[in-house]
């Protein structure tokens, strides 16, 4: 192979890896349906069209096309200073980062920043994993 055949299958091989990755949901996306009751009172789903999937409430930013997307990255909603630093990283939402982070959003926040002080704004902790990754799942279903 030339230097720019391997350069170029490289390059393929990273950028093909990390999509198969943020769209990766190993859980059941109609179990993850109902389980988003227990977000949608502080998140919404809604299109870049605008397009209504769910009606939630305000407090949590639009968590639409949240596979593949940057932390801290939703228009107009105002994120906590610790989730917009990872947003400064080259952080990507996938389902095992996810699923860690819902658990618990601080001690998230904390290891990944390696940051004692970091916080996050969202209170809710949802220990379940299998739940956690129907809703993973569920948001995978509605963002493609
Ligand atoms: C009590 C309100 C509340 C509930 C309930 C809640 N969240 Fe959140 N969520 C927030 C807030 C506030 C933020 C913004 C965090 C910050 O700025 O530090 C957030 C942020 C997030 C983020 C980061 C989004 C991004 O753009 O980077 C994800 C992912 C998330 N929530 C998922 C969930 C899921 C899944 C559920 C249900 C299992 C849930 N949340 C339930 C309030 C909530």
């Amino acid at each position: 192979m030339t230097k720019f055949g391997t350069i170029f299958s490289i390059l393929f091989t990273v950028t093909a890896g990390s999509a198969l990755a943020e769209g990766h949901a190993s859980g059941d996306p109609a179990a993850g349906e109902k389980g988003f009751n227990k977000c949608k009172s502080c998140h919404s789903i809604i299109t870049g069209d605008d397009e209504t999937i769910v009606k939630g409430g305000k407090t949590g930013p639009n968590l639409f096309g949240l596979p593949g997307r940057s932390a801290g990255s939703a228009d107009g909603f105002k994120y906590g200073d610790s989730i917009k630093a990872l947003g400064e990283t080259e952080f990507v939402w996938d389902e095992t980062e996810f699923v860690a982070y819902v658990a618990d959003p601080t001690k998230y926040l904390k290891e990944k920043l390696d940051d004692s002080k970091a916080r996050s704004k969202m209170s809710f902790k949802l220990k379940k994993e299998e739940d956690a990754k129907d809703i993973w799942a569920y948001l995978v279903s509605v963002s493609e």
